[in-house]
């Protein structure tokens, strides 16, 4: 007898049966091969590195170097240019708008125009600039979707804005090591998904304030920050770290008892480490101030009524900051807090960035103070349970309440018919 063939319908049924038989087992081969041609799109710009050892080593006595001429590697578009971009223009237009890596090997200019120097390349993914006179971008990056990583090393780069990368939507990594980095203003602005920033090696000014990369949301993206050492007189050869430690405040004090503070009418403790401003209550300091700034410190509750009081004594009070604080919600001291923020409104001008925090709530629940209204925080407290203490006090309760109207009981047969009770009877 010939091998039965099967029919084109009972492959189909026994494959619909397989399908849903297994349906679970489809479904993760099908979203694992979805994750792993994401992850494959997403790596795919590091391959290029791989592919033609993308580095500036020697770059110097590469021939071209002296020409300042780009050379293209690869299908997907890296560059590399050494010395200079002089040929660009030999390059097709639809080539160049196709590159993804860009590597500048000894860029020859004193400045880096991300706007008209990467204007060629739409599409790029990683740039990198390595050995270089370039001291600073003159404009900060414009608007760009692609660009994922920038490595700049070995220059004489001196200072970034804050606002230098913050328009780079899609940027995961920047490394500025082995640069000219003194100072910055502040945590750099960076696009929401980034992830991973270099500072190290750079010869940084601890004098300045870097007491920001003590705060654990902006210091974290800095992922080196264990290893930036201070390259100051003052501070030479020192951890920033541990000098920033050093630096911060934890202690208001000095504002009330030093009389040299008496004088000082604007005092600005932004991002340290202050927990409580109790001890100005009813000091000179605290009536006589003008300016005084305590954003980014670790209050959560404040007199309240000393700070009404020395408002309304304190005529010369014009700025009070106390936004970003661990500030508590809870009902009696939130909603003083909030009075005293809508009464000096002229005085407390951040007070619409102030939050609290629940306490005791996971996940952490936060709420705009001003817009905070009695019920959010004053909530009655939960139904009481019924613990099993109370149920042994009802049990005991009920027993008491059983022996005394047996009493009664036994009293009345005693008036009445002169019954004494059992027990009475077997005593001895
Ligand atoms: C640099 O580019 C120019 C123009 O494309 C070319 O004529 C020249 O040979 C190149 N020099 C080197 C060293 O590649
Ligand atoms: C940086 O500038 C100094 C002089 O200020 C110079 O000697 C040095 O060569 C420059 N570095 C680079 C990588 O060009
Ligand atoms: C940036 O370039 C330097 C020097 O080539 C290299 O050591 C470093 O690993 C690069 N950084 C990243 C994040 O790839
Ligand atoms: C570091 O910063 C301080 C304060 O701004 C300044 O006085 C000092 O000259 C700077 N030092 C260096 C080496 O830049
Ligand atoms: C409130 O916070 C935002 C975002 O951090 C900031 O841009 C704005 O200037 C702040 N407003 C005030 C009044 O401080």
């Amino acid at each position: 007898m010939p091998p039965k063939v099967p029919s084109a319908m009972s492959w189909i049924s026994s494959s619909v049966v397989i399908c849903f038989r297994f349906r679970p087992l489809l479904l993760f081969v099908f979203f694992a091969l979805c994750v792993a041609s994401l992850r494959v799109t997403n790596m795919e710009y590091i391959s290029h590195y791989n592919q033609h050892n993308f580095t500036c080593e020697g770059w110097k006595r590469a021939p071209e170097a002296a020409a300042g001429n780009c050379t293209r590697y690869g299908r997907n578009g890296a560059l590399r240019c050494y010395g200079g971009i002089s040929n660009l223009p030999a390059i097709p237009e639809q080539k160049m708008h196709r590159l993804e890596d860009i590597i500048f090997c000894g860029w020859p200019k004193h400045t880096f125009n991300p706007i008209t120097d990467l204007q060629a390349f739409p599409k790029i993914r990683s740039l990198i600039i390595e050995y270089s006179e370039m001291r600073e971008f003159v404009f900060d990056f414009p608007e760009m979707f692609y660009l994922q990583s920038i490595n700049i090393s070995w220059t004489n780069l001196s200072q970034v804005n804050a606002r230098t990368f913050k328009r780079v939507h899609a940027l995961r990594i920047v490394d500025l090591r082995w640069n000219k980095l003194v100072q910055l203003d502040g945590p750099l602005l960076l696009p929401r998904y980034f992830e991973e920033l270099y500072l190290a090696d750079n010869p940084w000014n601890c004098t300045r304030n870097f007491k920001w990369l003590l705060v654990p949301e902006k210091g974290a993206i800095v992922v080196d920050r264990d290893e930036i050492i201070c390259m100051d007189k003052k501070y030479r050869d020192r951890h920033m770290l541990t000098v920033m430690n050093f630096k911060v405040i934890t202690d208001i004090l000095p504002l009330r008892n030093n009389p040299y503070y008496r004088h000082v009418v604007d005092i600005h403790l932004d991002n340290n480490r202050i927990e409580t401003i109790d001890v100005l209550e009813g000091g000179f300091w605290f009536e006589h101030f003008r300016l005084l700034s305590l954003r980014g410190n670790r209050l959560q509750k404040l007199p309240v009524y000393a700070l009404d009081n020395a408002l309304d004594d304190n005529l010369d009070a014009n700025l009070l900051l106390l936004s970003g604080n661990p500030w508590q919600c809870t009902c009696i001291f939130t909603m003083r807090f909030r009075e005293i923020l809508m009464k000096y409104n002229e005085i407390t001008r951040d007070a619409i960035n102030i939050t609290c925090t629940y306490k005791n709530s996971s996940p952490v629940r936060r709420a705009n103070v001003l817009s905070l209204t009695r019920e959010d925080v004053c909530k009655p407290e939960e139904e009481p349970k019924i613990y099993p203490l109370d149920m042994l006090n009802a049990v005991l309760a009920f027993l008491i309440l059983l022996i005394l109207s047996k009493l009664a009981y036994d009293y009345y047969y005693y008036k009445n018919f002169g019954r004494v009770p059992w027990i009475v009877m077997k005593l001895p």
